[in-house]
């Protein structure tokens, strides 16, 4: 692969970032994913406004205008030949030059890095036939998971949790409700109502997420933004999930037991036909 690392474009095994990077030491780094279809960059204008989100919730100034970082992402699909697939993009606050709480004097440069993933058929997984499988998880993350850092760690440990019980992946509680998932958000269907909880420091304000309920209230859809527990969850008639990675993919079983009639359900079907067709 070709990446981009710091204004160059390099082969892989020749870019290289400090060992004193604060992205590395202090996982003081904000990312995006962008989702690639047919070669098309997918919501690439929302991903852009929540990364200079980040950055501005982190006192940290976005090295690079929207223009420049679609011009990496385009670079970086024409250089490794990308059709479907994902660009991952991280901003870190850079290199201090040793390692210190404080963060760094103002003018320290940030590191930017991108790279491709080729996932081709991106659109057509399998799993949106047949859906997933999760647990739920208590939710142990930090109190700002609306700012998207690189502080992955208990996400992949819930990951690694569903792994182990068998499942697709983990929804995560907190006080008794779903937060979100390990990486995406979570959605139920009630009596044709979708149900998502509300946008606050509690979970990461999906760019997905504002497409589908956007193109779901244009088709005259009922969308109630508030929480939920696993208990309603498991008596609702449909529940799914969102992302840039997986769009919209339904979801089949919690905790053991079934959702609805333990299949793929009409709502999320329409709901990912819809954002694939208008996003791409
Ligand atoms: N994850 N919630 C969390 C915790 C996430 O990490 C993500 C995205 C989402 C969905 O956001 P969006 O629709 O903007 O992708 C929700 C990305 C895909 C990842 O970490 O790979």
């Amino acid at each position: 692969r070709t990446v981009y690392v710091n204004g160059e474009y390099l082969p892989e095994d020749q870019a290289t970032v400090s060992v004193f990077d604060r992205g590395f030491l202090m996982a003081d780094a904000v990312y995006e994913v962008v989702s690639v279809l047919d070669g098309k960059l997918l919501d690439f204008a929302g991903h852009m406004t929540r990364l200079a989100r980040s950055l501005d919730a982190l006192a940290m100034t976005n090295p690079m205008s929207a223009d420049e970082y679609l011009d990496a992402h385009r670079q970086l699909i024409e250089r490794n030949g990308i059709t479907d697939g994902l660009i991952y993009l991280q901003v870190t606050r850079g290199n201090p030059g040793d390692r210190d709480f404080a963060y760094p004097p103002e003018g320290t440069a940030p590191t930017v890095v991108m790279f491709t993933q080729s996932k081709p058929g991106l659109a057509d997984s399998p799993v949106a036939q047949t859906g997933l499988k999760i647990v739920s998880v208590e939710d142990l993350r930090w109190g700002r998971r609306d700012i998207k850092t690189v502080q992955l760690l208990y996400p992949s440990m819930a990951k690694m949790e569903a792994k182990a019980r068998g499942v697709d992946d983990a929804w995560l509680t907190e006080d008794g409700t779903v937060t979100e998932g390990t990486s995406n958000n979570a959605y139920i269907v009630k009596g044709g109502k979708i149900i998502t909880r509300e946008l606050s420091h509690d979970i990461l304000h999906g760019i997905t997420r504002a497409a589908v309920l956007r193109f779901a209230r244009e088709a005259q859809m009922q969308v109630e933004e508030r929480s939920f527990t696993i208990a309603e969850a498991q008596e609702a008639d449909e529940a799914f999930i969102t992302s840039a990675s997986s769009f919209v993919m339904p979801v089949v079983e919690i905790d053991g037991k079934q959702v609805g009639k333990g299949d793929v359900g009409p709502v999320a079907t329409r709901l990912r036909e819809i954002y694939l067709e208008e996003s791409r």
